[in-house]
């Protein structure tokens, strides 16, 4: 083991978002730990190895309280300052009505966008106060946070969670030098939706989405200025966070819901401010 690079640990790091995330922090010399569900985190190291610096995969399973313990063992067992940490895992589950949803899945969802969310900020909080030099967090939220979300109305409220969380913290550890930016990404390209059983509706066609590399640039840029949150995504994105402070929930329910229904057609051409950006 041995070296002068920072330490990044990126949460759900082996693919999507999390994956470009790992990427970026690579790409600026952080030797990086990342978890992910399955063995394909194992693959994902070896890619982000490929930036010159070490990469420490870990299968642990973020939905139980042994699997979060698991990965922050990990990363703790390095003996290393984190200099940064995105708690970005997180899962959806749509594709219905909540009349229809499973409840064992939205249970399980709670326990990995909110529970989770918590239990790892608690271990890497900790640390972080004992530590000195660079330190900053990144919460994964989405702006799902900033309107309701019919036809997946409990993943919408778990991502408000997260913000307001990261907020909180944020203020809470401001005098101690230790950073907290949200990322709100728009709907972006990764399986996200496909495994939120969104594949039916206008979310299932990854075509219109935001980059995900652009998403995690954003978010790892606005955590090295010190942001307190950004919006990731096209310019149509950030305008629809905007215009969402002026709408009413109600509004905003009802033009969410139209996007989120599984019984939508798919989307033709060009997307515009008003299309499926929220997420
Ligand atoms: N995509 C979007 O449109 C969008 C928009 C706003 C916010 N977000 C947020 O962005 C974050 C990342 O989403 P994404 O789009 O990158 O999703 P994704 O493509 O589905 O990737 C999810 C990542 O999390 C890992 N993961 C999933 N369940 C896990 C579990 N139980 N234990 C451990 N790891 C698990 C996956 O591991 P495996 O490689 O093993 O599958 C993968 O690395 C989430 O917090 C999501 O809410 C996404």
């Amino acid at each position: 083991m041995s070296t002068q690079r920072p330490l990044a640990m990126v949460t759900g790091g082996s693919a999507g978002i999390g994956f470009e995330l790992a990427a970026q922090l690579a790409g600026r010399g952080y030797d990086v730990a990342i978890s992910g569900q399955s063995t394909r985190v194992h693959d994902s190291a070896e890619r982000l190895r490929e930036y010159g610096v070490e990469a420490y995969p870990l299968q642990a399973d973020a939905a139980t309280y042994d699997g979060v313990e698991a990965f922050w063992s990990h990363v703790a067992d390095l003996g290393r300052p984190i200099a940064v940490a995105c708690l970005n895992v997180g899962v959806g589950v749509g594709g219905a009505s909540f009349a229809e949803t499973d409840l064992d899945a939205e249970l399980r969802m709670i326990g990995i966008n909110c529970s989770g969310l918590v239990h790892m900020a608690k271990r890497v909080v900790r640390a972080m106060r004992t530590q000195q030099g660079e330190r900053r967090i990144l919460v994964v939220s989405s702006t799902s946070a900033t309107t309701p979300t019919p036809y997946e109305p409990v993943y919408g409220p778990t991502k408000a969670f997260g913000f307001s969380f990261a907020e909180s913290i944020r203020e809470e550890l401001r005098d101690e030098g230790i950073i907290v930016t949200a990322l709100l990404p728009g709907a972006t390209d990764s399986e996200f939706h496909a495994n939120a059983g969104m594949g039916d509706t206008r979310f299932g066609d990854n075509s219109w989405k935001n980059d995900r590399t652009l998403v995690a640039q954003q978010g790892i840029e606005a955590l090295l200025a010190g942001d307190d949150h950004v919006v990731g995504g096209d310019d149509a994105t950030k305008q629809q966070v905007i215009d969402n402070r002026a709408m009413s929930e109600p509004e905003k329910a009802t033009r969410q819901g139209a996007l989120a229904r599984p019984d939508q057609a798919p989307l033709m051409g060009t997307v515009t401010v008003g299309a499926p950006r929220a997420r």
